[in-house]
């Protein structure tokens, strides 16, 4: 299954690099920084999973599409038929209270804005500007929202600060991580998917909440840049180059191949 988030990040173009380096057998799979989720729709639906991420805007909208599709649905089918550039702002400064119109919100904006990056400013405003498309885009798939919905069913979804999902694996689990990356230099990177940010601090507190898992008996891979500081973190896993065509970036869509690591535990 593919993503039905545009996200900044992405994996879809990895996936075959990255799941070859998975374990081959595994209890329940975990996935701590979900984003777009491409990772997970891509393994094995009979898998019990455990899936997080801290933006509230994501958990929403999968926890919309897994409760509510139908509705979800007839709403973005509603926006679309208002949209204008003028629409988009009304929208993107709009806060609805109701969960299913939060969600259709989240998922019309990250089709219709630039380049679907996510970005919030300082207060936590989701702030990225329209992608003036002249005409309005595929906002959804309706066969791909219903798949996903029965695969939500079977899922279990939190909204948590890694750590906390971490922590929660034991013996026999394998979880996979792909936090926001370490900066490869201080402008080059995109990595405020919250206003809150994640700095080194977290990227060691990372290290630490997998080492502990690990020594429960879990198995975990990470990915990252190949910043030095990410490559001394993880001088004692194996460490496998990954080569990706980063297409978003903080100046829009500069594309390049880019070197990163996958850090394994195994
Ligand atoms: C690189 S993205 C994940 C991309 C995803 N694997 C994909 O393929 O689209 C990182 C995610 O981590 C989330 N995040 C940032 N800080 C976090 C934290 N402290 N705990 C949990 N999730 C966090 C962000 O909201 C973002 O969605």
């Amino acid at each position: 299954m593919k993503p039905v988030l545009k996200w900044a990040g992405g994996k879809t173009s990895l996936i075959p690099q990255l799941i070859k380096h998975f374990p081959q057998s595994f209890n329940r799979y975990f996935e701590p920084f979900l984003g777009g989720g491409a990772v997970f729709l891509a393994l094995d639906q009979a898998k019990k999973s455990v899936i997080n991420d801290f933006n509230t805007e994501i958990t929403n909208l999968y926890e919309i599409i897994r409760d509510e599709p139908r509705q979800l649905m007839r709403e973005l089918d509603l926006l679309g038929e208002k949209y204008s550039e003028k629409f988009y702002y009304e929208l993107r400064a709009a806060k609805p209270k109701l969960h299913v119109k939060k969600a259709a919100r989240t998922l019309f904006l990250n089709k219709t804005c630039f380049n679907g990056l996510y970005r919030q400013n300082s207060r936590g405003e989701f702030n990225v500007p329209f992608g003036k498309r002249p005409r309005l885009p595929k906002i959804y798939e309706r066969p791909q929202i219903m798949e996903l919905s029965k695969r939500l069913k079977k899922t279990k979804l939190l909204n948590l600060d890694f750590e906390e999902v971490i922590d929660l694996a034991g013996p026999g689990d394998f979880i996979y991580c792909d936090p926001p990356y370490e900066p490869l230099s201080v402008t080059s990177s995109f990595n405020s998917y919250t206003f809150k940010g994640f700095n080194k601090k977290d990227q060691i507190r990372l290290l630490e909440a997998s080492e502990r898992a690990v020594a429960r008996g879990a198995q975990v891979a990470i990915s990252n840049s190949s910043a030095p500081f990410v490559k001394k973190l993880f001088r004692n896993w194996e460490l496998v180059t990954i080569v990706s065509r980063r297409s978003i970036n903080s100046k829009g869509d500069r594309r390049g191949l880019v070197e990163e690591i996958l850090a394994k535990s195994y």
